[in-house]
């Protein structure tokens, strides 16, 4: 029996959210340049993206670019990473309205190219009626600096500290709206959050694979599903 075959499609998570780790380890290995295994990395993420939406799966986020990535890598590598997120969301564009995809990005676009924001704003927009999976993409995101917005829009509107409560907390973050995730992976052997949804993970079940995100199959994530339905029913006894 295959992996998918064994999913019990009524406990599939409603959201599941990805650490995409070791695209330049993978690129490395493969005696590559470290831009192919960004590449690499991102037809992971279409691959993923199609699996979860067959599976039910409502919101996949994944953390494409921390605001930490910002300062600790070369200005050529983050060259290189803007040029394949704005490939991603203008060339994919068609592809992922054929997928029912609707596009959402969390953190702070501003600091990037103006080309790179106005194709953001038309994919979001064009996508917008899509209804079988959402995608969002960290981008320049940090949990912290997430949670500092939050608290400063709620400082402009709420004059009675007593009115402040995690509901609106919530509301205020990027993710409003949104069902928390039940599931996070980081794939790649690391053991930790790196500042991404820190506020919203507080339930999550975490799941850690050595596998590299560019390795990362459709099999993968059925693993990671599986154990999340095990946990899940060990704890419903
Ligand atoms: C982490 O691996 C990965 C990133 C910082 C970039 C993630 C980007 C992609 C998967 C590209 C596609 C994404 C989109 C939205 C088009 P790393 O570079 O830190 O690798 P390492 O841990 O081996 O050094």
């Amino acid at each position: 029996m295959s992996e998918t075959t064994k999913i019990d499609k009524t406990m599939v998570p409603e959201h599941i959210a990805i650490i995409m780790d070791g695209n330049r380890r993978w690129a490395r290995e493969h005696k590559m340049h470290r831009r192919d295994g960004h590449r690499e990395g991102a037809k992971s993420l279409e691959s993923v993206m199609e699996r979860a939406g067959d599976l039910g799966v409502k919101i996949l986020t994944v953390y494409a670019f921390s605001s930490e990535n910002r300062l600790k890598r070369t200005k050529k590598e983050i060259r290189e990473l803007v040029a394949l997120m704005k490939y991603f969301i203008i060339k994919k564009r068609k592809d992922l309205f054929q997928r029912g995809a609707r596009l959402g990005i969390l953190g702070n676009v501003k600091i990037f190219p103006d080309d790179l924001q106005q194709a953001i704003d038309k994919t979001v927009r064009l996508l917008k009626k899509n209804e079988r999976i959402k995608l969002n993409i960290a981008l320049n995101y940090g949990a912290r600096p997430e949670i500092v917005d939050a608290m400063k829009r709620i400082m402009n509107t709420c004059k009675d500290p007593s009115e402040i409560n995690e509901e609106l907390i919530s509301k205020n973050l990027y993710t409003h709206g949104e069902h928390d995730p039940d599931l996070i992976i980081r794939t790649g052997g690391e053991h930790r959050l790196s500042n991404f949804l820190l506020w919203q993970a507080s339930y999550s079940e975490l799941y850690f694979t050595n596998v590299l995100w560019p390795d990362f199959r459709q099999d993968d994530l059925d693993r990671a599903i599986l154990e999340f339905q095990k946990r899940a029913r060990r704890y419903g006894q």
